[in-house]
């Protein structure tokens, strides 16, 4: 059987049948995707009961893996991460483990890795267990997103440089979820407010939950429009919300969207997802 590509609903989004994750795929296959996923922004494959090694050679197809941070407590240094609420016995940590705090960050609107100089490209999530109710995946547009805001608003963001970094994240949840050692690793970095992705040429904004300040305004100014443009960039018009199935696998680009969990009973549910992330292609700042 041929590859098919359905589009969703809404501006962001398809869904793809005809290809098996456990089996060989051939380039043709893959460059379909990469169109595909060039053209919705996010990939949705139902039914694949992969194992790691399996996404890991799938993800690598399409480009260079990203491996976790030494300090990341879900990554800790390999190519998977572990988005599970679940401790090592596989047994449900309390709500308010610092562990399940930190992760919960996952749950506002964000771009993956844009706390790093060089931000990640394409994420792989696969469902392995998920709650009854809640635990979505919320992905929203930001080429619909920056495609509708006003063209004075665009001349008013170009060239203006935002500083992203997992201390700000986190902080929004509680106070010292990050070790030492974590945050050593990932100081402050500097972004473009509007970047271009070099393939295409395309411009496209670049928020998120780690995008604290702009370089250079009132900090509360700069607070402001990044919020602004937050709200903005996730309106219904522009989200798709991902309803899991296990065995599910949502690929998408970071560079076009920004995405969220949603919230369940994480006290009472697992949910252990699986991600793999292919690394970007460069600093967002020009360097001297
Ligand atoms: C992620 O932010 O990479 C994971 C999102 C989710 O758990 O739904």
């Amino acid at each position: 059987m041929g590859i098919k590509i359905n589009r969703l609903e809404g501006c962001i989004g398809a869904e793809v049948e005809g290809v098996d994750i456990t089996g060989p795929i051939d380039a043709q296959t893959y460059l379909q995707l990469q169109d595909a996923l060039d053209e919705h922004i996010v990939l949705v494959f139902h039914d694949q009961d992969i194992t790691d090694a399996q996404q890991v050679i799938f993800s690598e197809r399409f480009g260079p893996l990203e491996m976790s941070l030494p300090s990341d407590p879900f990554g800790g240094g390999g190519p998977v991460f572990n988005i599970a609420n679940v401790d090592a016995d596989g047994q449900i940590r309390p709500a308010e483990d610092p562990l399940t705090l930190y992760q919960s960050g996952n749950l506002l609107w964000h771009s993956d890795g844009s706390f790093r100089e060089v931000p990640l490209q394409t994420s792989f999530l696969s469902a392995k267990v998920i709650p009854p109710e809640g635990g979505e995946t919320e992905f929203s547009s930001l080429r619909a997103a920056y495609a509708a805001l006003p063209s004075e608003k665009k001349v008013l963001l170009e060239g203006l440089v935002a500083e992203h970094s997992m201390a700000h994240s986190r902080a929004r949840i509680a106070p010292n979820l990050l070790s030492k050692s974590f945050q050593d690793e990932v100081p402050p970095v500097r972004h473009l407010l509007v970047r271009t992705i070099s393939a295409t040429g395309e411009k496209v904004h670049f928020v998120g939950s780690y995008a604290s300040h702009v370089i250079g305004w009132p900090f509360e100014k700069g607070r402001d429009l990044l919020q602004e443009l937050l709200q903005w960039s996730t309106q219904p018009q522009f989200v798709y919300r991902h309803q899991w199935r296990v065995n599910d696998l949502v690929m998408w680009d970071n560079r076009l969207s920004l995405h969220r969990g949603r919230p369940w009973d994480v006290g009472k549910y697992k949910r252990i997802m699986h991600r793999t992330t292919l690394a970007g292609e460069g600093s967002t700042v020009p360097q001297d």
